[in-house]
């Protein structure tokens, strides 16, 4: 039976704009906006005392087993598998995968301050346990994490990085795919969600030309359509509004040694 890679057409990347030749060793930095507008009273609250209460310290080496983040889950379910999610933005998807799945802890990952205080927000007033976070770039996150130790890693509408001068500042590079590589488990997924097609293309033919990784994709729909309990985010009704549409992209890791 043909794979998947060899039935199903690549998306062809659009004319983009460029203005200079992207640099082939990609740096790894962040290169968002860490701040936005002032911070409301309750929300420079949340940020002062319940973030530091849910906050990896990831200067300290991680636990063995990640799961143990979570604690004893008194009087709850415990804590089975992790995953992370990368940028959560205003956290809407992060969220409601917390609140469905309570036997899942999640790691959001997020440097912009007001998306921080939004999710801290949510995790207050719905009392969610099963959440940690880190407000810093999520390739450090992904070095601290142990072999072996995530279930899953979302990706949703990340910042697309449309000029060819810009490109190396893509979270999907050869490095990030190694990293994840290194810290899924298994059967573990990458998720990928995005509205700008020459970032679909490269997502991608990068992970197609890793041998780690396998597209889940058995239909069209698989790609066109998001999974199901998919939760849409901010930045995907936006793309909505404007008229473009997301592409849904679910990568499985290879069982070492395939
Ligand atoms: C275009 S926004 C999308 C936010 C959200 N996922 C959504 O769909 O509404 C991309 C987000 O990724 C965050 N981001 C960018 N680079 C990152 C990195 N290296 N690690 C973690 N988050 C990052 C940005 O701060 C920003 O909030």
């Amino acid at each position: 039976m043909a794979s998947p890679r060899e039935r199903l057409p690549m998306p062809a990347p659009p004319p983009i704009s460029d203005d200079g030749p992207a640099r082939d060793t990609p740096e790894r930095a962040f290169f968002g906006r860490r701040k936005g507008h002032k911070l409301r009273a309750h929300q420079s609250d949340l940020i002062a005392h319940l973030l530091p209460r849910l906050s990896l310290d990831i200067s300290a080496a991680a636990p063995p087993r990640l799961t143990t983040l979570f604690g004893p889950q008194t009087g709850r379910l415990q804590i089975q598998q992790v995953r992370i999610e990368v940028g959560f933005g205003g956290g809407e998807h992060l969220i409601a995968e917390a609140a469905a799945h309570p036997q899942t802890g999640f790691i959001g990952c997020e440097p912009y301050v007001n998306g921080m205080a939004k999710i801290l927000a949510q995790i207050e007033a719905r009392g969610l346990s099963n959440l940690r976070l880190f407000a810093g770039d999520a390739s450090e996150l992904l070095a601290w994490a142990p072999a072996g130790s995530l279930k899953r890693i979302d990706l949703i509408h990340p910042d697309p990085w449309p000029k060819r001068r810009h490109w190396k500042r893509r979270f999907v590079q050869d490095a990030t795919i190694a990293a994840m590589t290194r810290v899924l488990g298994d059967g573990g997924e990458f998720r990928f969600v995005c509205d700008i097609d020459h970032y679909v293309a490269w997502t991608l033919e990068h992970l197609m030309r890793s041998r780690d990784f396998t597209w889940a994709a058995e239909r069209a729909d698989d790609w066109r359509l998001p999974w199901p309990g998919y939760t849409m985010t901010r930045y995907g009704a936006k793309a909505t509004r404007e008229g473009r549409r997301a592409t849904y992209l679910v990568f499985r890791k290879n069982s070492s040694g395939v």
